[in-house]
């Protein structure tokens, strides 16, 4: 009511943007809708608190309740993924990957991790960005048959680099990953292990793939993805001369004060993330993603690596459709599927076109949809990509995303 009174124009950007996240099919795969109470704290006076340092060490007065909301946040977050020690203070994935790197390396060192093009993140080494400038990386892929890691061609390569850190972890693959057999690579060559588990950190808090926190020297992640908590990184070691760099390097390294009103957004998203419920929204995740996956291949799309482990699809549409990554994306935009385009192993779009898009279930499995339901989600993405000129076409296929978006309300319940 007050931002309606006092703001009229920014309240009804919220109001539209609510209605467009209430009416579309939302397939990000990185995006996800919280709880109403992970929104409550996120939104709450916590906001207010300046509380520079660690509990029980601040750089400010007042902070006897926030200590205990990061304390709060910092138990519930090792018992979730059976770790020693967390840094729940990151703003972001990228800076908790800033603050891991600076915990274990010098500038320049060599670092291994996965090909942007093959599914890596930005932050596992693109030139522009500050992992590429401050670091040396080389990249491993996937294997051009299978589309999955290879991991003798793996342990090959670091042989090769001989890296001081292997980054496992990646942002568009849809394979699960064998963090034991990274570990073992990572020990012939005498290198440290990071996994970034950002993408599938739901899924290991649910106990559905293996938990990198047992063999990695260091583990990030984001809590907005499958996860499902407020926006913000997280750090978790079982090292604890490692665990007191990262407290340094956060606070005061590259962090001034901690967002306490996303802390105990945290807390809160942990809290529900060790429910048996959240187990249960898990599987159904993977669930629907095999089914959507499973759906687009009896319809003729190519799926990479032929299927999924996890909560991703990557499909190559060029092929069957004619579209590139980029038309795909802009014209299921058209009809209120929301996904992004994405390159896909050796692809020869550039990587503003793609011939891919990334499509990922956990933002509609949180709204209630079933495996039915995305088997008529992939025809959906088959009738509208394969009539991009059919004004009908475009009309049903909208029409249909409204009665499966209306059937599960988000906001409007
Ligand atoms: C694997 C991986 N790591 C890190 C990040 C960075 O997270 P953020 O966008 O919060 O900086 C992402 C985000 O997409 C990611 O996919």
């Amino acid at each position: 009511m007050h931002l309606k009174n006092n703001d009229y124009e920014l309240f009804q950007l919220i109001e539209a943007e609510k209605n467009r996240q209430e009416t579309h099919l939302e397939l990000i795969a990185s995006e996800n809708f919280v709880s109403p109470s992970v929104l409550e704290v996120d939104g709450s006076i916590l906001t207010n608190k300046y509380a520079e340092g660690y509990p029980n060490k601040r750089y400010y007065g007042g902070c006897e309740f926030v200590d205990q909301i990061e304390d709060l946040a910092r138990t519930r977050l090792k018992q979730l993924f059976n770790v020693k020690y967390v840094n729940v203070q990151a703003h972001s994935g990228s800076t908790a990957n800033m603050a891991a790197y600076r915990s274990v390396l010098e500038p320049n060192d060599v670092v291994l991790g996965m090909s942007l093009d093959h599914g890596g993140h930005l932050t596992h080494g693109h030139p522009l960005n500050f992992s590429g400038v401050d670091y040396r990386f080389e990249s491993y892929g996937v294997d051009k048959d299978t589309e999955m890691i290879d991991y003798d061609v793996l342990r090959q390569i670091a042989k090769r680099v001989k890296p001081r850190l292997i980054v496992a972890g990646a942002s568009a693959y849809p394979r699960a990953i064998n963090f034991k057999k990274f570990r073992e690579i990572a020990d012939e060559v005498n290198a440290l292990l990071m996994v970034d588990m950002a993408h599938i950190a739901g899924l290991v808090a649910a106990g559905i793939h293996e938990n990198p926190c047992e063999v990695a020297d260091i583990v990030t992640s984001t809590t907005h993805k499958t996860l499902r908590g407020p926006r913000g990184g997280i750090i978790l070691t079982n090292n604890f001369e490692i665990y007191k760099k990262v407290n340094k390097i956060v606070f005061p390294g590259i962090q001034g004060g901690p967002l306490m009103h996303i802390i105990g957004a945290k807390a809160v998203a942990f809290k529900e993330a060790a429910s048996d419920a959240f187990k249960t929204y898990q599987e159904n995740v993977v669930a629907n993603a095999k089914a959507l996956a499973e759906q687009l291949k009896q319809l003729g799309f190519n799926v990479v690596s032929g299927g999924t482990d996890n909560h991703l699809v990557l499909v190559e549409v060029k092929t069957l459709s004619g579209l590139t990554g980029l038309e795909a994306e802009k014209l299921l935009e058209t009809v209120n599927i929301t996904c992004n385009k994405n390159t896909v192993p050796n692809d020869l779009e550039k990587p503003y076109i793609t011939s891919g898009i990334r499509l990922g279930t956990p933002a509609l499995t949180t709204r209630g949809f079933s495996t039915e339901d995305m088997k008529t989600v992939a025809q959906l993405i088959y009738d509208i990509l394969m009539n991009p000129n059919n004004d009908f076409v475009v009309d049903e296929v909208k029409k249909r995303v409204g009665i499966l978006t209306s059937r599960y309300p988000l906001y409007k319940k």
